[in-house]
C-alpha cells in the first residue's frame, strides 16, 4: 500500500540526530523564512548512500532583501567566496562545507525566522548572521538557547558577544573602529571645533555607534553643538539636516544605515553643509554611492578591512572578488569570509580530535564553540583570535574616504595613509 508521508524511519533518526544534511532539508523554501534561498543552496548536500555525511551545512542568515540587503548582499558574496575557496582547498579535510543562505530581510522577525530555520530545519553545525545588530539582539538568543554558535559578520554594537555563550564576532566593535574616523577627520582639518551628530534613534547599532562618536568628540577637546535623530526608515531630513546647518559645524558624524545614511548625506550637502562628513559602519558600502551620488564625495568612513592586507589568503580573497566584481572588496564581504573561515577552521581543529561526520550535531555544535573561541585565524582582516566572551582581537584598522569619479556615478574608497 502507498504511504506517500512516510519516511523511513532510520534515515529520519539519522537525519534528527547525527549531522547528515538530508535530502530537501536546504533547497526547501520554508514558509517561516522571510525570503527566498540563495541560488548556492539550491543543490542541497545529501547524504550518501552509505548515510555518511557529503557536505557539513553552514548557515549564512543575513538580509537578502530590505534597505539592509545593501549590506547583507556584500556578506552573501564573501560567504560565497569563501564556500569555493575553502572547498577548493577539500573542505574540511576531504569533506566539503555547505552554505545555507536563509534570508533575514531587514528587521528582527525574519532574522528569528531564519535562525530558526537555519537550526531546526537546515540543522546547520553554525551560523554567520544576522546583518544588524538590531537583528542581532533578537535572533541571537534563539540561537544561544539551541546551543549553535553563531559568528556576527557585521554587528558592530556595544554588547553583542556578552548576548551568550555561543555567541562571537569577527566585527571588531564601534568603540575601537569608529574614533579612528574622528582622527582622520581632525588630520585632515585640524581647525574643527563644532561638530553635529547624527543618529538613527530605531537602530541599536546606531545607538551604540554615536555613544562613540560623541564620547570621541568630547574626549579629543571639541564641542559636541548639536545631537539630531532621525529613524532608518526615513527619507526627509531637511528638518534635522537645517538644525545642523543653522550651528555651522566643521564636522557632521551620522550613524545610520546606508539608504537613510546616504539620503542625509545627499540632503546636507544640497542645503548646502560644506565641511568633513564622518559616515559609520552602516553606511560602509559602495552601494550608498548610488544613493548620494557625487555628493557622495569626501566622506570618510572607518574601516575594519583593507584590500592590500599582505597575506596569502586576503590576496585570494581579493582577486577572486575583482574578478567576479570588478572592484576591490568591501569590508562586509572581507567579514562574511572569515566568519566562513573561523567556521571552517575550527571544524578542522575539531575534527582532529573526533571525526565531525559522526558526532551527534548537539556535541559538533558545541565542540565548535569551544574550539572556535581558542583558536587562532589569519584571515583577509589580518590575524584575529577571539576573548573567552567571543569579542574579537584585531589588529588593523584603517579610514578611507568616498572619491567620486567625474560622472558623479562611480566612485571609490580610497585608503587614507
Ligand atoms: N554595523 C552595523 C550593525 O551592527 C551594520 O548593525
Amino acid at each position: 500500500m502507498r504511504q506517500p508521508t512516510a519516511r523511513p524511519f532510520t534515515l529520519f533518526v539519522t537525519c534528527a540526530s547525527l549531522l547528515i544534511a538530508c535530502g530537501q532539508t536546504n533547497t526547501t523554501q520554508t514558509p517561516t523564512a522571510s525570503s527566498t534561498t540563495s541560488p548556492s543552496s539550491a543543490a542541497s548536500p545529501t547524504a550518501s548512500s552509505a548515510g555518511t555525511l557529503a557536505a557539513i551545512p553552514i548557515g549564512i542568515g543575513v538580509a537578502q532583501t530590505s534597505n539592509v540587503a545593501l549590506l547583507g548582499q556584500e556578506e552573501v558574496a564573501g560567504a560565497k567566496i569563501a564556500e569555493k575557496y575553502f572547498n577548493d582547498k577539500g573542505g574540511i579535510d576531504g569533506t566539503p562545507i555547505k552554505l545555507v543562505f536563509q534570508d533575514t530581510g531587514g528587521d528582527e522577525q525574519g532574522a528569528i525566522n531564519a535562525f530558526q530555520t537555519l537550526i531546526n530545519q537546515d540543522k546547520v553545525v553554525g551560523i554567520v548572521g544576522p546583518t544588524l545588530s538590531q537583528q542581532a539582539f533578537s535572533a541571537d538568543p534563539i540561537a544561544e538557547r539551541a546551543k549553535v554558535p553563531v559568528l556576527a559578520p557585521s554587528n558592530t554594537a556595544k554588547g553583542i558577544p556578552q548576548i551568550g555563550e555561543y555567541i562571537a564576532r569577527v566585527s571588531a566593535p564601534v568603540a575601537v573602529v569608529a574614533p579612528n574616523a574622528v582622527e582622520a577627520a581632525m588630520k585632515q582639518n585640524p581647525k574643527i571645533k563644532k561638530v553635529a551628530v547624527f543618529f538613527a534613534q530605531n537602530d541599536a547599532f546606531s545607538k551604540s555607534e554615536t555613544e562613540t562618536f560623541q564620547k570621541t568628540v568630547k574626549d579629543k577637546g571639541l564641542e559636541l553643538a548639536t545631537v539630531q535623530k532621525f529613524l532608518t526608515t526615513d527619507t526627509d531630513f531637511q528638518s534635522q539636516a537645517t538644525n545642523a546647518i543653522n550651528i555651522q559645524p566643521d564636522l557632521i558624524i551620522i550613524s545610520g544605515l546606508a539608504a537613510d545614511g546616504g539620503n542625509l548625506i545627499k540632503q546636507l550637502r544640497e542645503l548646502g553643509y560644506k565641511g568633513i562628513i564622518i559616515g559609520g559602519n552602516g553606511l560602509n558600502t559602495s552601494n550608498v554611492l548610488s544613493v548620494c551620488k557625487a555628493l557622495c564625495d569626501g566622506v570618510l568612513i572607518a574601516q575594519a578591512y583593507s584590500p592590500e592586507h599582505e597575506n596569502e589568503v586576503n590576496k585570494a580573497f581579493r582577486e577572486a572578488y575583482r574578478g567576479q566584481f570588478k572592484k576591490e572588496p568591501p569590508q562586509f564581504s572581507a567579514q562574511a569570509f572569515t566568519g566562513v573561515m573561523v567556521f571552517v577552521e575550527a571544524l578542522k581543529a575539531v575534527n582532529a580530535k573526533s571525526k565531525v561526520t559522526t558526532q551527534p550535531l548537539a556535541d559538533l555544535r558545541t565542540n565548535l564553540n569551544s574550539q572556535l573561541l581558542i583558536g587562532k585565524y589569519d584571515t583577509p582582516l589580518g590575524e584575529i583570535s577571539f576573548t573567552p566572551e567571543g569579542e574579537i582581537n584585531q589588529k588593523a584598522f584603517y579610514v578611507a574616504q568616498i572619491k567620486m569619479d567625474a560622472d558623479g556615478v562611480n566612485g571609490k574608497f580610497v585608503f587614507l595613509k
